[in-house]
């Protein structure tokens, strides 16, 4: 029978016979998935584990800091990279979906070269992949929906064998193993949020003044959800900045600003996903906050769909 227990005990087993004295570099993205992954890398190889984090400037609000801080508490041999600059240069401009996404991947794959370079004797890449990643880059019809960065598109040339253990498991698994490899509920219980990160809640071309709307709007957001108890009762949420300015009133002044759309679903694998009824008060709060604090933004809407038809990211 699968336990969360026997499947840590099998797969820790697994990697030190798989991976012997090799070292390994690990793709942190500050999610459970990637965190899970390294803490079982941990227990298995230890020290012959290294983690990289990258800052790609489309965090949310001081979650750089953050996340590198409980990587450090969590006893893990982490490395902070800050590479804002090189994404903000690559992305300038870019408007397109899913070339954002390659260029963010492919970001993400030169500052791991780099990286991986510095050390020594890397042969392997491990990964937070779980199954709906690879379903949903996959398809019946041969079209992709969407390409999530973190599956395939990985360079021959970066010559390293690819460790994925969690790619066989579902999301409420992963956490329920997080939970028995003794790691904080508050990190178990983190929403998911993309790889591209705020790069695919900004519609349209990204500009740093972009992300900082973005991820304003989105703390507002998010804080709400907390202290309105509701965080853990959804799935993921986020705010969407829309390229699109409308008119506006503050004070004596005609604004004609951003838009930020209020994205929140309920969901058990992220395959479907239904809107969330959040209260009138809670949305009046929220929207209230945004709209007088954010600077650039006049207008909050609230998205209402459902996936499918809608996907729950807007790009
Ligand atoms: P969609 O928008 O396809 O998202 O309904 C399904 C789930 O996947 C997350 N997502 C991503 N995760 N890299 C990731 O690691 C990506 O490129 C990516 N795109 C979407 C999304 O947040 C949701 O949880």
């Amino acid at each position: 029978d699968w336990t969360p227990a026997s499947f840590i005990e099998s797969t820790v087993r697994e990697l030190k016979e798989e991976l012997g004295d090799d070292k390994v570099i690990l793709a942190l993205s500050g999610g459970v998935d990637s965190s899970v992954t390294a803490v079982l890398l941990n227990r298995a190889i230890g020290k012959n584990l290294t983690c990289v984090f990258v800052d790609h400037g489309l965090l949310r609000k001081n979650e750089f800091e953050t996340v590198l801080d409980d990587y450090e508490h969590l006893g893990l041999n982490v490395i902070g990279v800050d590479a804002k600059q090189h994404f903000y240069k690559e992305l300038e401009g870019v408007t397109d979906p899913e070339e954002k996404r390659k260029i963010i991947g492919k970001g993400f794959i030169d500052v791991f070269e780099r990286e991986a370079h510095k050390l020594k004797d890397i042969k392997w890449l491990a990964q937070g992949t779980i199954y709906p990643d690879i379903i949903e880059s996959l398809s019946i019809t041969g079209v992709t929906i969407k390409s999530h960065h973190n599956v395939g598109g990985l360079p021959e040339k970066m010559n390293l064998k690819l460790c994925e253990p969690l790619k066989l498991l579902f999301k409420d698994e992963v956490r329920k193993i997080g939970l028995e490899l003794g790691m904080r509920p508050g990190l178990i219980h983190r929403h998911p949020f993309p790889g591209p990160g705020l790069g695919i809640r900004i519609l349209g071309a990204i500009t740093p003044e972009k992300v900082r709307i973005a991820q304003e709007a989105d703390d507002i957001f998010i804080s709400g959800l907390r202290e309105y108890g509701l965080y853990d009762k959804v799935w993921q949420a986020g705010a969407i900045l829309l390229p699109v300015q409308s008119v506006g009133v503050m004070g004596d002044e005609r604004t004609y600003e951003n838009t930020i759309a209020l994205r929140s679903v309920t969901s058990t694998d992220a395959m479907t996903a239904d809107w969330s009824r959040l209260p009138y008060e809670f949305l009046a709060k929220v929207s209230n906050e945004i709209i007088n604090k954010v600077q650039g933004v006049n207008r909050v809407v609230l998205d209402i769909s459902s996936k499918p038809p809608a996907t729950i990211e807007w790009e």
